[in-house]
């Protein structure tokens, strides 16, 4: 049995509690976040523990793993904290809010691989078997990929303030699963535009579209949107020399309606990150837990959650200065 704090009630700790919660080989053993009311919801919800310090999380001896989900600009120092500590750790994207923070993250880390990035599309089923039958080699070689992310709505103004940026902040899952499919990246060009006004007025934008080459000569476009009037947009194509495998956005059921006015037509996609991915984050504690139970690797890695910065790094220079960004 795994002990796991989480640090960060809100959005993300709440679905991360929820897998701990219903995963048999783990406890939530203690729930932490400075703003009192947020650790009191969530841990006396579930009868466990909470402490408003960090510091109080590393000292435990009741806690043997920690689910990062505080904002990104705390997550190298919670990092590196509960590794001092012993503890083994699921850390939030991105890694660090600064391509900086993220080296300092790595040089102390060293050797250390008990931190797992939580890129947790990796782990969605249906994104997942893509990745498998591609790497049976089921369509020859990968050419192009494309990945296709919209949420329903744009998160709020104080929360886009802290994120990062768009590229940093949204466009880093898609990163992280460019970088799964096709290795490396050498080429980035990226541009942006507002629909938006709240976030062109924090000098953001809300919808971009970047394209990507491989160190292998492979490319991927991702397309971004944070609004999309029919929920959340997941979508995924892998285009090889034999074919291509492809993943439509997953409805609660498979019902499918024809009528006067429409074919085919099915129930709306899933709302948002909290019931599309509720298997992969449950896959990805699992995978987490393995991990911890066998003193193997993490994967991925925090090197994985530097490479993802990287390129947003790249894409914010390409879509402000208008050029193609070589790495
Ligand atoms: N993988 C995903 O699908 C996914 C989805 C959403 C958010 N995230 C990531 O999770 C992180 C949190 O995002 P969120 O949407 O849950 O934000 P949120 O604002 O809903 O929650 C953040 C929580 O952290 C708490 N907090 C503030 N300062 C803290 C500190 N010093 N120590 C501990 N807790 C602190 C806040 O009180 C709040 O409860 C971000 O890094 C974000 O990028 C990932």
């Amino acid at each position: 049995m795994t002990r796991i704090a989480i640090i960060g009630a809100g959005r993300i700790g709440q679905v991360h509690a929820r897998a701990v919660l219903a995963h048999p080989q783990a406890e939530l053993a203690l729930v932490c976040d400075p703003f009192e009311a947020n650790a009191r919801s969530l841990a006396e919800a579930h009868g466990v523990a909470w402490c408003l310090d960090a510091a109080e999380v590393f000292a435990s001896d009741d806690v043997d793993a920690v689910i990062i989900g505080s904002p990104t600009r705390f997550h190298v120092d919670h990092i590196l904290a509960a590794v001092a500590a012993g503890k083994k750790v699921l850390c939030e994207k991105p890694v660090a809010l600064e391509l900086s923070e993220a080296e300092r993250c790595l040089r102390e880390l060293g050797e250390n691989t008990d931190v797992m990035m939580g890129f947790n599309r990796r782990f969605d089923p249906t994104f997942s078997e893509i990745h498998h039958r591609v790497a049976d080699g089921e369509i020859g070689d990968v050419q192009q990929l494309i990945v296709v992310s919209r949420d329903p709505a744009a998160p709020p103004a104080e929360y886009v303030a802290g994120s990062g940026g768009i590229f940093k902040d949204m466009t880093i899952h898609d990163f992280d699963m460019v970088r799964f499919f096709l290795g490396d990246i050498v080429e980035v060009v990226a541009i942006g535009t507002n629909v938006d006004e709240a976030i062109a007025a924090q000098g953001d934008f809300d919808q971009v579209i970047v394209t990507l080459k491989s160190a292998e000569g492979r490319m991927a476009t991702i397309i971004n949107s944070r609004t999309c009037s029919f929920g959340y947009d997941q979508r995924l194509e892998a285009f090889g020399s034999e074919g291509t495998l492809s993943a439509d956005n997953l409805t609660a059921t498979a019902v499918r309606k024809a009528s006067g006015n429409q074919t085919e037509a099915k129930s709306r996609v899933m709302d948002f990150f909290l019931d599309r991915y509720v298997d992969a984050y449950r896959l990805e504690l699992d995978a987490f837990l393995t991990a911890v139970a066998d003193g193997s690797p993490m994967s991925p890695s925090v090197r994985d959650g530097y490479e993802a910065l990287r390129l947003a790094d790249a894409a914010t220079i390409s879509a402000h200065e208008g050029r193609i960004v070589s790495l």
